[in-house]
């Protein structure tokens, strides 16, 4: 399976990923990884594989929609099958989703629907919740909104601290991107 990977930042949903398809425990190849930050770390992480990257400078369009249709031209180049957002901090817009129905999914830090948006770890340990989680689900124009298709709960101790929340956190999701990417590649 033809896979892009869009992402902003760090970028070790992408090398989970990555070394996923490396172990052959996914059966899927990263055409291109899709940044909209040149400067971010998961650029570096893309070289180091050979992985070509595409930099979506929004700002030198007239609208998200038009930026959009340049990318889905840039996909269709590589013939793209599955895109898994990893970190990719923009609402994604109908003209993306119209091009890819069904094949848009992202990673959350939350047992979605609870803790949407750019802080989910930070949101849910605050509200001391016993538990929260991973959620892997399907994208729609909305944030953090699409239908799920995996969770994975981690609870939260007396003794966690924020830091060791996201610790465990990111292990899990590890973990969970690449294992949920194997069953959709296989059952499709
Ligand atoms: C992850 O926690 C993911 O759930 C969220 O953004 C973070 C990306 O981390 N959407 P990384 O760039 O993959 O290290």
């Amino acid at each position: 399976t033809k896979l892009a990977v869009f992402a902003s930042g760090t970028g070790t949903n992408f090398v989970a990923i990555a070394d996923a398809i490396t172990a052959n425990q996914l059966d899927a190849e990263i055409k291109v990884l899709v940044v909209d930050k040149i400067n971010a770390p998961v650029v570096t992480r893309a070289k180091e594989r050979n992985i070509p990257i595409f930099h979506l400078k929004y700002k030198d369009y007239d609208t998200k929609e038009l930026a959009e249709a340049s990318l889905v031209t840039e996909l269709n180049k590589y013939q793209i099958e599955l895109i898994a957002l990893a970190g990719f901090m923009r609402i994604i817009t109908p003209t993306l989703l119209a091009a890819y129905p069904n094949k848009i999914i992202n990673i959350h830090p939350s047992l979605l629907p609870a803790f949407p948006g750019r802080h989910g770890i930070d949101d849910a340990f605050t509200a001391k919740v016993p538990q929260t989680g991973v959620t892997i689900h399907y994208v729609d124009s909305g944030i953090d909104s699409g239908s799920v298709i995996a969770q994975q709960v981690v609870p939260i101790e007396q003794t966690d601290t924020l830091v060791s929340l996201e610790a465990k956190i990111h292990a899990v999701e590890h973990v969970l991107y690449p294992t949920t990417l194997a069953q959709l590649i296989n059952h499709n």
